[in-house]
């Protein structure tokens, strides 16, 4: 059985946050882990980001009218601040500083949080308002999409 639309993003949230935490452990010493891992952080979360913005969040968005447009709206903002203020700062960022910790951290506790509010809000409440036919149809759709960015691998946030 392949995974459903919401199995999917949340099999990505744990791949994820095992990189978070991957980076959170490091130190001021990891010259090289640091940019490897970011680099890492970078490309799957761009693409997770590009099939919730492109295929999940609207299609969750146009579930439930109004309802859902708030959720839809704080979620892209979150998105935003990660991937065109967070990432591309932690990049020019000497890994080898203090500065780079503290920023890694912030990223780490944003996406906790954001992660977080997706699983027990958003995919919640889109267990409701969608069908398990729709969750399906899209599923196979953003794995097929995954695949093709991750092959790809070209995006620089
Ligand atoms: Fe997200
Ligand atoms: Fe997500």
């Amino acid at each position: 059985m392949p995974m459903d639309a919401i199995e999917l993003l949340k099999d990505d949230h744990v791949k994820l946050l095992d990189l978070l935490d991957q980076l959170s452990k490091t130190t001021e010493r990891a010259k090289k882990t640091r940019p490897e891992l970011l680099e890492k952080i970078a490309l799957e979360l761009h693409a997770h980001t590009f099939l919730e913005e492109e295929i999940f969040y609207p299609a969750f968005k146009d579930s439930n009218g109004k309802e859902n447009d708030k959720m839809y709206f704080e979620a892209k903002e979150e998105h935003r601040a990660v991937e065109d203020l967070i990432i591309p700062d932690l990049k020019k960022t000497d890994p080898a500083s203090l500065q780079f910790s503290g920023r890694a951290k912030v990223l780490k506790e944003l996406l906790e949080h954001h992660i977080e509010e997706e699983e027990e809000e958003m995919f919640v409440q889109a267990r409701d308002t969608m069908s398990s036919e729709v969750l399906s149809e899209l599923g196979v759709q953003m794995a097929a999409k995954k695949k093709e960015l991750m092959k790809q691998g070209q995006y620089k946030a």
